[in-house]
């Protein structure tokens, strides 16, 4: 065996793979430490390869060859080279052939859970990116398509389910009832990352599903025995997803059953398997007493997001996985939709910027800055990043801006027509667009290719005399790693100007031309467009709805925001107007500015806030977005350098203390009135009315008076719903004292056998800003509940506490960031996907104040230098100590 160290893959230098496979027999017998799996392989050169003659190489990884025979003749040692990673032949026939392969591989020692573990006695896979080459020797990569059967073998009492992708074909006993077999056939040819199987003691609910042509669709989701009530909301979300997307793209569901399976150890949230998607735990099980409405929402999303990748991903799938925003961006749009649809458009399109401000301009501000097709990696999984995710959900968002609703479904259309079946590239998708409908898209394109959010500054001049405005706007694309210029981009800027009444004034060009949709184009680098026919100095609403994710700079006078506030047609930009007022007062607030007459922009933005939120005409769901702040990281990542998280937390605390005194009464008043009496529902309006009543009750509680801290130990005690009672937890928690000892001892004994529920158990110490957190947080890592080998509990305790515990996780000594670094150490040992997410934690350092910055350092310095360091943690650690 001979040791690799990773290089660098690069997107130039992708070939057409030299072989092919068409068919995979897949005979795998389930045991816990020694799974037999027997492949045979039909391979044949690949024509599209043009003559490249060289050895069939496959990849392999952790796996232990026992057999391995070409056209049915065993091959000896000789035959083949072994290394850590590949399988070479040594004398590879011209024509096709077929190769039979025995490994061996150790479900119940796989901590990693790529390729085949075992989660809570359950066998399951996960095969993205790269697992599938820890089952067995194959051609692991994303552009080499076959359709699999696969019969599973396995002890019936052990794993009386058994399922692969696709439809069941046979299933039967053997040796008299000591093992039981099923064969899966999946006619649809796919990569092998959307491989999956599963083997377990589990329960399943069903239900059926009718396509829009006619067909039945058997549907299940399989859980743990005694949790099947609460899969419900996941089988109502799937049936919601699978009527939308033939809606509102056409599309329908290709196979007779479509199985979804609930396990408790998994990397990510879900994986979209063809015909068995495979989910964590948490992202389908929910009852009102169990989960909060956050996690209801999530499961829609999540659940919709792994049922549309069956035609965006898997029916047509990615070239190779630089092209992973093909399949993710596109997805992640497909569900953002598919929620707005379901619930209000607006709350959703607040939420989705929140999520997109707080983590993707935080990675594109750092060292892990990277275009959403990234040109090189060392290690795959370090880029299902928010950049891939959530800018390349902005990107697709933007083509539909720029085409518009039809546009965009013609190029769709396209799209799925001309690829269906294929490994495609981004290039061919944006083709579609161009070619639908005659629209040059190539300096759009800069968007897949340049790293680094771009920052528009913005200027409008009012004539009076001549009644025109001059909107001046500028485009800088800031350097990141390895891009140190950039060229201009194409944005969409969907805008209004606002009369003094707050009128939307009717938009013409001086040159005539049309406006469509409200929706400018900004191409070069500064670019002015002057309107006729304007009364009077007008107040530009800009970026509507986030036309574009950019950073806008525009310094309008605090009135002007305040109009906005108040008035502004489009209501996304009313909450942006709220957010930026909230943002400058604050960073006022920390710079120091203003702390004597604290403040009179303080006590106008809390004023002009109370204004917006008493619209009785508004949903519940977006006065609570306005009552929202912008969080601590999106204060310390606007602030950019020396970076002084206590002094954040301060302002951030006070603001809210502020707001609390100020708009009591009405705070009061609306957390009487939203209370529902009514059974639970996990409905929008119903999610909407609890999100006012909490987001009133987080202001009332940053008061602090006794009257308050006895409100929020009563919402806790009279709590119908785990919403109201975990957001009174973290509250509490918040605060510390015997009332939240109390809650948090209370929440244990009702929930410690929970391993779902508890996990907020965690989260809720994790992310208190009391300066004794970080030894409890120490001592909880210790729990005979927490296993560093869990996922979800290395995520609910370390990753609450080091992404979003600001102000004790940078405590000014450096032991949060030690704390972390002993972490991420422990882990790459087990799980280096999940070490290299926590050690992700670390990328803002730079920008803090010098003497936590060296503490970070120091923190980072030794991971590096610790031997045996997994290609995860090493790329993602180098890189954030380079740039
Ligand atoms: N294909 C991914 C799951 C995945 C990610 C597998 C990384 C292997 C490595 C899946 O479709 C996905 O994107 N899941 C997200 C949730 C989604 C709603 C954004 C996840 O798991 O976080
Ligand atoms: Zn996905």
């Amino acid at each position: 065996m001979k040791l690799e160290t990773p290089r660098p893959v690069h997107l130039k230098d992708y070939r057409p793979p030299a072989y092919l496979i068409d068919r995979v027999h897949l005979d795998v017998s389930l045991e816990p430490t020694r799974t037999r799996v027997h492949s045979k392989l039909s391979i044949k050169p690949n024509t599209k390869a043009a003559g490249r003659r060289e050895p069939l190489r496959l990849d392999g990884e952790h796996l232990e060859l026992a057999e391995i025979a070409l056209d049915g003749k065993p091959l000896g040692k000789k035959d083949y080279k072994l290394t850590d990673t590949s399988l070479t032949l040594v004398k590879t026939p011209s024509a096709p052939f077929t190769l039979d392969i025995t490994t061996f591989v150790n479900p119940e020692a796989n901590k990693a859970l790529q390729g085949i573990y075992r989660s809570n006695n359950v066998y399951c896979s996960q095969c993205e990116a790269q697992g599938f080459r820890r089952i067995t020797y194959f051609l692991d990569r994303p552009d080499v398509l076959a359709t699999y059967t696969v019969r599973i073998d396995a002890d019936p009492h052990a794993a009386p389910i058994l399922l692969s992708n696709g439809n069941l074909k046979e299933r039967g006993t053997l040796d008299g009832g000591k093992r039981h077999y099923a064969v899966w056939h999946d006619p649809h040819p796919k990569p092998s990352y959307l491989f999956a199987l599963v083997g377990g003691d589990l329960a399943p609910i069903s239900s059926t599903f009718r396509t829009k042509s006619g067909r039945k669709v058997d549907l299940a989701i399989y859980v743990e025995h005694g949790k099947e009530a609460r899969a419900a909301w996941a089988m109502d979300s799937l049936k919601r997803a699978m009527r939308w997307d033939e809606v509102r793209f056409g599309r329908e569901y290709d196979l007779d059953v479509f199985n979804i399976v609930a396990v408790s150890d998994f990397n990510m949230g879900a994986m979209e398997n063809k015909g068995l998607n495979i989910f964590n735990d948490r992202l389908i099980l929910a009852s009102p007493e169990t989960a909060t409405d956050t996690i209801f929402e999530a499961i829609e999303s999540v659940v919709a997001h792994e049922y549309f990748h069956n035609w965006t991903g898997n029916r047509i799938t990615c070239r190779d996985w630089f092209q992973l925003c093909l399949k993710e961006g596109l997805t992640v749009y497909r569900d953002q939709e598919f929620s707005a649809d379901e619930r209000s458009a607006t709350v959703q399109r607040i939420i989705d910027v929140r999520q997109l401000k707080t983590h993707q301009f935080a990675e594109d501000a750092g060292p892990l800055a990277h275009p959403v097709r990234p040109e090189s990696y060392i290690e795959i999984n370090n880029f299902y990043t928010s950049t891939v995710y959530e800018k390349g959900a902005e990107v697709v968002r933007m083509i539909a801006t720029i085409l518009g609703r039809d546009g965009f479904r013609k190029g769709m259309d396209l799209y799925f027509e001309r690829h269906d079946g294929e490994a495609a590239t981004v290039d061919e998708f944006v083709s579609c667009f161009e070619d639908a409908t005659g629209t040059d898209l190539s300096q759009f394109k800069l968007w897949y290719a340049q790293a680094g959010t771009p920052q528009i500054i913005a200027n409008l001049r009012y004539d009076k005399d001549k009644k025109t405005a001059d909107l001046e706007l500028e485009q800088i694309v800031p350097p990141t790693p390895g891009q140190p210029s950039k060229k201009p981009m194409h944005l969409p800027i969907r805008l209004g100007l606002l009369g003094g009444n707050g009128h939307d004034l009717d938009l013409k060009l001086s040159n005539g031309e049309e406006i469509a949709d409200g929706v400018v184009s900004l191409t070069r680098r500064r670019q002015s467009f002057r309107f006729v026919d304007i009364p009077s100095r007008p107040v530009p609403s800009l970026l509507r709805g986030f036309s574009a994710p950019v950073n806008l700079t525009l310094d309008l006078p605090d009135e002007d925001v305040e109009l906005l506030m108040a008035s502004d047609s489009d209501l996304f930009n009313r909450w942006q107007a709220a957010n930026d007022y909230a943002t400058r007062t604050l960073i006022e607030a920390v710079s120091g500015r203003g702390s004597n007459k604290r403040s009179s922009r303080a006590l106008r933005y809390v004023r002009a806030l109370g204004a917006a939120v008493s619209g009785d005409n508004l949903e519940p769901a977006y006065r609570a977005e306005l009552l929202k702040l912008p969080t601590q990281a999106d204060i310390a990542r606007i602030i950019g350098k020396n970076v002084d998280p206590a002094l954040v937390h301060r302002a951030h605390r006070q603001l809210a203390k502020l707001i609390g005194k100020t708009l009591g009464p009405q705070l009061e008043a609306l957390y009487r009135a939203v209370d529902d009496k009514g059974p639970f529902s996990p409905d929008a309006a119903s999610a909407g009315r609890r999100a006012l009543r909490n987001a009133a009750l987080t202001l009332l509680t940053a008061r602090g008076t006794p009257a308050d801290i006895g409100r929020l130990a009563k919402h806790y005690a009279k709590a119908t719903n785990m919403t109201d009672r975990a957001h009174a937890l973290f509250l509490l928690a918040a605060r510390g004292g015997p009332e939240a000892k109390a809650a948090l001892a209370n929440f244990y004994e009702a929930w410690r056998k929970d391993h779902v529920v508890i996990d907020t158990w965690f989260a809720a110490q994790a992310q208190s800003p009391l300066a004794s957190t970080l030894s409890r947080v120490k001592a909880l890592t210790k729990h005979p509940l927490f296993a560093l080998t869990a996922p979800n509990k290395v995520r609910a305790l370390i990753g609450t506490f080091a992404a979003s515990n600001p102000v004790q996780f940078n405590r000014p000594d450096g032991a949060g960031y030690a704390f972390l670094a002993d972490q991420v150490l422990a882990l790459d040992r087990l799980n280096p996907q999940i070490a290299a997410r926590m050690l992700g934690t670390m990328r803002s350092w730079r920008s803090l104040e010098s003497g936590r910055r060296a503490k970070a350092k120091k923190a980072l310095q030794r991971i590096i230098r610790a031997k045996r360091l997994s290609p995860d943690v090493q790329e993602i650690a180098s890189r954030i100590l380079e740039a």
